[in-house]
């Protein structure tokens, strides 16, 4: 056993010597305590820890143990609606998040020891397993069937297979080499888990807003961040989208916010129901939390334990949501963790290799055929919630998250002021996955899709340039035909964009509805132009009443809305069309 004596403690970092055959990224318990730790250099017989729990208290001299293994993970049932830290010890209790939330070198146990789980095996004695093959399944929550997979690296013939209530730490099946399969599998979080291949995402992640799913859609295991300044809703995004998006699991990561607001979180998740099943919302998510008060570097492995998490899920052959609020935090922590370890600081004091870190991450999302001889298939995606200080866009965590996420949903303060709610920016967002998706949507939504949306935004982007124009000479100055591009804007932005969250009826709008909601609206601009050209004043044209149905139209029932929908389209026709009749 390596055991060395602490030299020196800065904050978080503590140096010990005597520690030579420790290895890059060991677990380390400091101290009399045993505070649990990562070694994160090793200089001669020197490793620098970074401790993941408060180190007040701690003195030169005390032991330093290296255990030898690197930060794992305990992955099988039990997962599902739990609360971890961010090094996957369990908070059972919402009141453990203040003080002393955890008892100084506490190590719990993730997954549950005395909990039984019902086997369902899928295997029979003498057949052929590899690594990723399903051996049996378990019921772990009311909608989600965990499946047992060989775990990585290991494969043989079936010897033994057992049937009935195990607990995770006995074995199910057993090889003929002796391998012992259990409910169970460890991995380390900083390794990526291995599949067979990366598919081209190309089936859209519908997330039932209707700025996101018409705008700036991303695909399943795309991958998108959403920066914005203070109070502009960013956890109300990533929240909706955890409650309504189209994924089978959820991980939420609640990365370093302020206490109270994870507090906000951790209470009101588990009050959710589910929409889609009617169960709580928890049954298929797992929440990490670590709070601004709680020490920084386990804020750092928060991010690393929720992606290993989702990617398990996704080697079962699930639609993993993975939601991250906020990244910024966490390169924060990567910043103070340099800082003491007295690297050469990068831009704004970053670490050098945060653009490296960032992409190492985000790259462990996508769409893959799952390891194991049935070719499933499995994907991650990602949202990250980015909080640039001041709300500004140019500061290094936004501008690195840029460069690799394939789409930025920008939320606007002035937006968020006004009470445009999603404040998310469509003169700023953009994403890389329309040419992708697009034929799914062609062939389930409608064969103009793409050029509805487009049309749509090439208004929004008309009126910006017209506004500028008012800006100077007045709204009166105006030609009629621009004014009726800003009436049609005004309804695109206010009838469509904006979506209250809390909404019953429109918290979640479905493709379908929300095409035909845009169409509505184009197809008044295109009569509102073809009154234009036969003299039809357009103050008659905006004052009619078919406007009022316009703007209600959200709160059209899901499952009436094509029906009454394509009534209105076909009214606001005729209605407008009998103006120039006159
Ligand atoms: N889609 C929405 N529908 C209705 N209200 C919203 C929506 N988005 C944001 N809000 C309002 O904005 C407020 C602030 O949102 P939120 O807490 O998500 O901001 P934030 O960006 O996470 O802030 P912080 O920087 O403090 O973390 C919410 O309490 C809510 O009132
Ligand atoms: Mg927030």
């Amino acid at each position: 056993m390596i055991e060395g004596k602490i030299v020196k403690v800065s904050g978080p970092v503590v140096s010990a010597d005597n520690m030579a055959g420790a290895k890059m990224y060991d677990i380390a318990r400091v101290g009399e305590m045993g505070l649990i730790g990562e070694i994160v250099r090793l200089d001669g017989d020197v490793a620098v820890v970074q401790v993941y729990e408060d180190t007040s208290g701690l003195k030169v001299g005390e032991p330093v143990v290296c255990t030898g293994e690197p930060f794992v993970l305990e992955l099988g049932p039990g997962l599902l609606a739990s609360i971890f830290d961010g090094i996957q010890r369990r908070l059972t209790d919402i009141a453990e998040m203040y003080g002393d939330f955890v008892v100084r070198g506490v190590t719990t146990d993730a997954l549950p020891r005395n909990r039984v789980w019902a086997f369902q095996p899928l295997v029979d004695v003498g057949m052929e397993v590899v690594e990723g093959d399903v051996v049996g399944e378990v019921q772990e929550t009311t909608h989600i069937t965990h499946r047992i997979m060989v775990p990585p690296g290991v494969s043989g013939r079936v010897a033994e297979v057992k049937e009935g209530e195990f607990t995770v730490d006995e074995p199910v099946v057993i090889l003929e080499d002796g391998t012992e399969i259990r409910m169970y599998q460890t991995w380390p979080v900083r390794v990526p888990r291995p599949v067979k291949r990366k598919e081209k995402p190309t089936v859209p992640f519908i997330t039932g807003t209707r700025i996101l799913d018409t705008f700036f859609p991303i695909a399943q295991g795309g991958y998108s961040i959403i920066p914005g300044g203070f109070g502009t809703g960013k956890t109300v995004t990533e929240t909706t989208l955890a409650k309504w998006a189209d994924a089978d699991i959820v991980i939420y990561v609640a990365c370093g916010e302020r206490g109270n607001e994870i507090t906000e979180v951790l209470t009101e998740f588990p009050k959710l129901v589910d929409p889609k099943t009617g169960v709580p919302l928890m049954q298929r998510t797992i929440l990490v939390a670590n709070t601004s008060n709680m020490p920084v570097a386990a804020r750092e492995a928060s991010i690393y334990t929720g992606i290993t998490i989702a990617e398990y899920y996704r080697d079962m052959g699930y639609n993993v949501a993975l939601m991250a609020d906020s990244t910024s935090r966490w390169g924060e922590a990567l910043r103070e963790m340099s800082g003491r370890l007295e690297e050469m600081p990068g831009e704004e004091g970053y670490p050098a290799y945060l653009a490296t870190r960032l992409a190492d991450f985000y790259e462990r999302c996508g769409r893959a055929v799952c390891l194991g001889s049935d070719d499933r298939v499995g994907s991650i995606t990602a949202i990250g919630a980015v909080s640039p200080p001041g709300g500004d866009f140019s500061e290094p965590m936004t501008q690195n998250s840029l460069r690799i996420t394939g789409a930025f949903w920008a939320l606007d303060t002035s937006l968020a002021h006004r009470r445009h709610f999603p404040a998310i920016s469509w003169i700023k967002s953009y994403t890389l996955y329309l040419d992708q998706i697009e034929e799914w949507y062609r062939k389930n939504v409608a064969e103009d899709w793409r050029e509805v949306r487009d049309r749509a935004m090439s208004l929004l982007r008309k009126e910006v340039e017209l506004q500028e124009i008012v800006q100077l000479v007045g709204p009166d100055a105006l030609p009629d035909f621009a004014k009726a591009i800003l009436e049609t804007t005004r309804m695109i932005r206010e009838d469509f964009l904006q979506q209250f969250a809390f909404s019953d009826v429109d918290a979640f709008c479905p493709l379908r509805k929300g095409y035909l909601m845009l169409k509505v609206i184009l197809t008044y601009y295109d009569c509102l132009e073809e009154i234009l050209v036969q003299g039809v004043p357009l103050r008659q044209a905006t004052e009619h009443p078919i406007k009022n149905e316009i703007a209600r139209m959200k709160e059209i029932p899901s499952e009436e809305a094509e029906e009454k929908l394509t009534d209105l389209m076909q009214r606001v026709q005729t209605e407008l069309r009998s103006l120039a009749e006159w």
